[in-house]
């Protein structure tokens, strides 16, 4: 089974990133061929700065190693180090229906946050589907906004099949329902356009202030709080906390008597404690730059030798070669 997915290098990764795809992702590593990448040329329709692309990059390449990517097992690379995907865009758009890209919610969302309406953004979901097909996906982990884009490349996956035979493999999209939206500070989905993140490396001080400023109603300590469960610093805390401390806190708080401070409190140690090997691990990685590049450019070659090869079938498939 192959197991496929991107990430965008767009800003520093967030809890929403690690719950909803990076650690289903690397838990899935043991359970096929995976194969995971930076999504750069997608960040291209929303970053125009090519320093901060650059650096994008390499902080993804470190997070995603420090939270337990393991390069022994699974193929890790740059999007646009295999060109070939872009030429498969192209195949693809032309079978793709215009109506199938004007209902996707990612660009209507995405312009009406201020982001440029180029065709680029427009037609993001062919690349995405190109990225996809051509490495023959069983499997593709992500968060549940990303749900539609993996229907739009089952649907074009299909109408290129039927127009030149059985050519791509049909994908299915994994979503883990427990973590499908991580509400960010705000309560909205954690989101890097939202500035409501928690990022999964960011220094101790700022986070601390991030979480204890997380706003809470004005019912005192004492009162109880029948409605507990969708208190936003339970929510977190039963993600990076273990599963009896999450739940003796909310029923504290459901009982009456937990001040919010306190809650909070608990919430960043937790937090903190989560992320201390991976903490570890990517201090390690960033003192040994050439490793990570090396990791790279073994995956790309990896990639770069499937993707040619389907790439070679949708050519012939269409009367190209
Ligand atoms: P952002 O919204 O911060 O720009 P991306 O769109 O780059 O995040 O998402 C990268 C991956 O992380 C996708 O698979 C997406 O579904 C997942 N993801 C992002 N935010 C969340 C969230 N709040 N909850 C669950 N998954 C998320
Ligand atoms: N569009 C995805 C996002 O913003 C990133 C991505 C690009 C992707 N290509 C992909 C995810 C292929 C899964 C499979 O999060």
């Amino acid at each position: 089974m192959r197991i496929l997915s991107g990430i965008q290098p767009s800003g520093a990764l967030h809890l929403g990133n690690y719950f909803g795809m990076m650690r289903p992702a690397i838990e899935l590593q043991e359970r096929g061929d995976a194969f995971y990448f930076i999504a750069d040329y997608h960040s291209l329709t929303s970053l125009s700065d090519p320093d901060v692309l650059r650096r994008n990059t390499r902080d993804v390449a470190l997070d995603f190693l420090a939270c337990g990517l393991d390069p022994a097992r699974t193929v890790f690379f740059k999007q646009s180090a295999v060109p070939e995907v872009t030429e498969l865009t192209w195949l693809l758009s032309t079978v793709t229906p215009m109506g199938l890209l004007e209902r996707c919610h990612s660009y209507k969302d995405k312009t009406a946050r201020g982001l440029a309406a180029t065709h680029g953004l427009f037609s993001y979901p062919v690349l995405m589907a190109a990225d996809i097909l051509i490495y023959d996906s069983n499997l593709v982990p992500v968060g549940r906004d990303q749900k539609q884009h993996v229907e739009v490349t089952r649907d074009v996956a299909v109408k290129f099949n039927l127009a030149y035979g059985e050519t791509f493999v049909i994908p299915e999209p994994e979503i883990r329902e427990e973590v499908a939206t991580v509400p960010g500070l705000d309560g909205q989905k954690m989101s890097k356009s939202y500035g409501n993140t928690i990022e999964i490396f960011a220094e101790e001080k700022a986070v601390r202030k991030k979480i204890m400023g997380i706003v809470m109603d004005s019912r005192t300590p004492q009162e109880p709080k029948p409605d507990a469960d969708r208190n936003l610093a339970v929510q977190l805390l039963k993600l990076v906390a273990p599963a009896d401390t999450a739940r003796d806190y909310e029923e504290r708080l459901r009982a009456g008597g937990l001040g919010y401070g306190d809650l909070k409190k608990k919430l960043f140690e937790a937090y903190w404690e989560h992320f201390a090997a991976a903490r570890a691990r990517r201090a390690e990685l960033v003192a040994a730059p050439d490793y990570v590049d090396g990791v790279l450019r073994d995956g790309a070659a990896k990639a770069r030798d499937l993707a040619s090869t389907v790439l070679r079938r949708a050519r012939r498939a269409c009367g190209l070669d």
